[in-house]
């Protein structure tokens, strides 16, 4: 409510007509400065597709948490042992769940090395770029690290010991995916409050 409420305050004055008076004056100035900042940000933002790129990661990693439940619902792992199994073709379902992490291994290796470009080609929006860089490099740490404890498994009859390791990164690896979607909606921000401001619906 308070942000609403400066925002809404810095608007009225970026947008009054000038004022006379010195003090209102130098606000206005600093008020119509802040605004063509956020207007900059949100055009290098939407050029950059930002949003596009983290939606498609965090899809994957829905997809791939996903097929690991399949995965584990049809293998030796679930329940005790006279627990009944999902009628899927085991080895089929582990190699479909180690696709998907191939996948989200290859946007997200490209992802970073698109920030790396940036940050390196435009140093205006350093900012932008570094606030993605950290919170994408520690995803795909995360991924990466996960995807060769997912791979000793296959290779090795999924020995129940790594399957606790498999299941604590999985989790790591959720957290750092929404991380990584916070991080994004930070990075937009303020842009986006003075959108809704200027734009109630
Ligand atoms: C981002 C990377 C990955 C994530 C987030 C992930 C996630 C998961 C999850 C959530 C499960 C189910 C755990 C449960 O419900 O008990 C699972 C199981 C499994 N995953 Fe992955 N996984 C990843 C990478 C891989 C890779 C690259 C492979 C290699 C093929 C793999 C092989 C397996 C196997 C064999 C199981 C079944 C383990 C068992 O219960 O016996 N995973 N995974």
């Amino acid at each position: 409510m308070d942000i609403v409420y400066i925002e809404t305050s810095i608007v009225s004055h970026a947008t009054a007509w000038p004022s006379s008076d010195p003090a209102t004056s130098v606000l206005q100035i600093q008020a119509k400065r802040w605004l063509d900042e956020q207007a900059t940000n949100r055009a290098r933002l939407s050029r950059y597709n930002d949003r596009v790129w983290i939606r498609a990661i965090a899809t994957l990693t829905a997809l791939a948490v996903f097929a690991g439940t399949v995965v584990t619902a049809a293998g030796p792992h679930a329940g005790n042992e006279s627990a009944p199994r999902l009628d899927v073709d085991l080895p089929a379902a582990a190699r479909l769940h180690g696709l998907v992490v191939v996948w989200l291994l290859l946007v997200s290796t490209t992802y970073i090395i698109v920030l790396r470009r940036r940050v390196v080609e435009d140093p205006g929006v350093q900012d932008s770029a570094h606030a993605l860089t950290r919170p994408m490099r520690l995803f795909g740490l995360a991924v990466a690290a996960q995807g060769a404890i997912g791979y000793i498994q296959y290779f090795n009859s999924t020995p129940a010991l790594l399957v606790w390791f498999h299941i604590l990164g999985a989790c790591v690896v959720w957290i750092a995916v929404v991380r990584l979607v916070l991080a994004e909606h930070d990075s937009r921000g303020a842009a986006v409050e003075v959108d809704r401001v200027l734009q109630p619906s």
